[in-house]
C-alpha cells in the first residue's frame, strides 16, 4: 500500500471503502490542467523568491509538464488512495522526478490550491457562457429582423391580449439575456481573484510573493485575508445564480416554443434537427429539445440550492464539506452551455408560420382595447368606452363573429361617435403600428429597438 502524504501522523490502517467516500478524484480530475498551471506558477514564484533553487524549479516544472502529457496519454491511473487531483498529481510527480517533487508544496496548502483551481475554472467557464449568450443574442436579432413585420397574438394570463410583432416578442428575450450577460460580467470581478498563497488558513512563514502568482495566473486581484481566501465560495453561488437565471430564461422561451409548436397554435415549425418522432405514433414531431431545456432547469436549480445549503452553517475556514461544491457546479456549467447552444440552433432553424399567424390574429378580440381607445379619442371617458366595447364583444361572441364583422350601423348603435374609419383602426397592422411609444411594438419602435440592440451587443 502506498504511503499517505500525511502518513507520519497515522498508524491505523486505511480502508478502501472509506477512502472511496473521502475521495474527489472521480470528479475533480477535470481540474488537471488548471491544477498544473497553478502549480507551475507557484513553483516559479518559489524559485524567484529564493525559497527553492532554480534547478529544483526546472525539474519540478518539467515534471509537471510530463505529468500532464502522461495523463493525456492515459498513462496515469488516478487513485482514490491519493484522494483528489492535487495529491494524485503530486504523487505522479514524485514518481516521475523523485523526492524533489515533494518541494512543490512548500508554502502552500490544498486549501488555497483548490480555491485557486476553482477560481481559474469558474473564470474560464463564465467567459464561455458569456460568449454563448452573445451568440444566442445575435440569433435572436437575426430572426427578429427576418420576421420584422409578422404579427402575432400577445398574451396575458395566456389569454389573447393585444396583437404584437413576433420580432418584438423575440427581442424581449434579447434584453433578458443582456441582463444575464451583465450579471456574469459583474460576477467576474469577484471570480477573478487569486487565493494562492493563503496557505491552509493563516498565510505562510515563507517569504512568498502573492502578486507574482496572481499575475502569472492572469488574475485581476488577490484576496486580502487568508481566511477569507480559503473559505470563500460566494463566487460559486453567484455563478450558479447567474446560470440559473439564464436557464430560467431559456426555460421560459422553451415553454413558449412548445406552445407555438402545438397543433392548437402552429405558430412556428421547428426544424427536424431539433425535434424527435414518436416510437409509436407516426404523425408526431415533438419539441424534445425545448422540453429538455425546461426539464434541465430543475437540475441547475438543485445545484444552486445544494451550494447554498452547503455553506450555510460552515465556520471558517476550510471544511471538507466544501469538496461538495464541485459536481453540481460542473454539471450546471455543462448544462447551461449545452442549453444555450441548443436554443441557438433551434431558433436559428425555426420557421415562423406567417400565414397561420395572420389568420389567428384576425380571429380574436385582441383589438378590443383599440376600439376603447378610439372612443376615448372621441372624448368618451375610458370606463364608459370599456363598457361599450365589452358589450360589443359579448354580442359578437353570442353571434359567432368578431369586431371587424360588425356593420357600421351596429357600431353606431353602440356608440354614435364610431365612424367608418373604425375598420382600419381595428386591423391588426394598424393596432400594432400605432404603438409608437418608446419600447412599444410598432414596426418603427421595434426597428429602433433592434438598432440599439446591435449597437450595444
Ligand atoms: N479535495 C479537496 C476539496 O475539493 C481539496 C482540499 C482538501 N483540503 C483539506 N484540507 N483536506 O475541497
Amino acid at each position: 500500500m502506498s504511503k499517505k502524504a500525511w502518513g507520519g501522523r497515522f498508524s491505523g490502517e486505511a480502508l478502501e471503502w472509506v477512502e472511496e467516500f473521502n475521495a474527489s478524484i472521480h470528479f475533480d480530475k477535470v481540474l488537471l490542467d488548471l491544477d498544473i498551471k497553478g502549480s507551475i506558477a507557484h513553483a516559479e514564484m518559489l524559485a524567484d523568491c529564493g525559497i527553492i533553487s532554480a534547478e529544483d524549479k526546472d525539474t519540478i516544472v518539467d515534471g509537471l509538464h510530463r505529468v500532464k502529457e502522461e495523463a493525456d496519454k492515459g498513462n496515469i491511473e488516478w487513485d482514490v488512495k491519493h484522494e483528489d487531483i492535487h495529491m494524485n498529481v503530486e504523487h505522479a510527480l514524485i514518481e516521475l522526478i523523485g523526492p524533489v517533487g515533494g518541494k512543490l508544496h512548500t508554502g502552500r496548502s490544498r486549501n488555497d490550491q483548490i480555491a485557486t483551481d476553482m477560481h481559474l475554472y469558474v473564470k474560464e467557464q463564465v467567459l464561455s457562457i458569456i460568449q454563448s449568450i452573445e451568440e444566442l443574442q445575435n440569433t435572436i436579432i437575426k430572426i427578429a429582423e427576418e420576421n420584422i413585420h409578422v404579427i402575432m397574438p400577445g398574451y396575458t394570463h395566456l389569454q389573447r391580449a393585444q396583437p404584437i410583432l413576433f420580432s418584438h416578442h423575440m427581442m424581449a428575450y434579447f434584453w433578458m439575456f443582456k441582463r444575464d450577460k451583465e450579471r456574469m460580467q459583474d460576477a467576474l470581478k469577484r471570480i477573478d481573484v487569486s487565493p494562492l498563497g493563503a496557505g491552509a488558513i493563516s498565510g505562510t512563514t515563507f517569504n512568498i510573493d502573492r502578486e507574482m502568482t496572481k499575475k502569472a495566473l492572469g488574475f485581476g486581484d488577490l484576496y486580502h485575508n487568508s481566511m477569507d481566501a480559503v473559505s470563500d465560495r460566494d463566487y460559486i453561488i453567484e455563478t450558479l445564480s447567474g446560470i440559473n437565471l439564464v436557464m430560467i430564461h431559456l426555460s421560459r422561451i422553451s415553454e413558449e416554443i412548445i406552445f407555438w409548436m402545438s397543433e392548437e397554435a402552429k405558430f412556428v415549425t421547428l426544424s427536424d434537427t431539433f425535434t424527435t418522432g414518436s416510437s409509436m405514433m407516426p404523425q408526431k414531431k415533438n419539441p424534445d429539445m425545448a422540453e429538455l431545456i425546461r426539464g434541465k432547469t430543475g437540475r441547475t436549480t438543485g445545484a444552486l440550492m445544494s451550494m447554498l445549503m452547503l455553506v450555510k452553517g460552515l465556520p471558517l475556514t476550510y471544511n471538507k464539506d466544501m469538496q461538495e461544491d464541485k459536481e453540481g457546479l460542473f454539471d450546471a456549467v455543462t448544462t447551461v452551455l449545452g442549453a444555450l447552444k441548443i436554443m441557438n440552433g433551434m431558433i436559428d432553424t425555426m420557421t415562423v408560420n406567417e400565414e397561420r399567424l395572420e389568420q389567428t390574429i384576425n380571429e380574436d378580440f385582441s383589438n378590443a382595447t383599440e376600439l376603447a381607445d378610439y372612443l376615448v379619442e372621441k372624448n368618451v371617458p375610458f370606463r364608459d368606452a370599456h363598457e361599450v366595447v365589452g358589450k360589443l364583444v359579448l354580442k359578437c361572441i353570442n353571434s359567432n363573429q368578431y369586431l371587424k364583422d360588425l356593420s357600421l350601423e351596429e357600431f353606431q348603435a353602440a356608440n354614435r361617435f364610431i365612424e367608418k374609419d373604425i375598420y382600419d383602426v381595428l386591423s391588426p397592422k394598424t393596432v400594432v403600428d400605432r404603438r409608437l411609444s418608446y419600447g412599444g411594438t410598432s414596426t418603427e419602435s421595434v426597428k429602433q429597438q433592434i438598432k440599439y440592440a446591435k449597437e450595444i451587443i
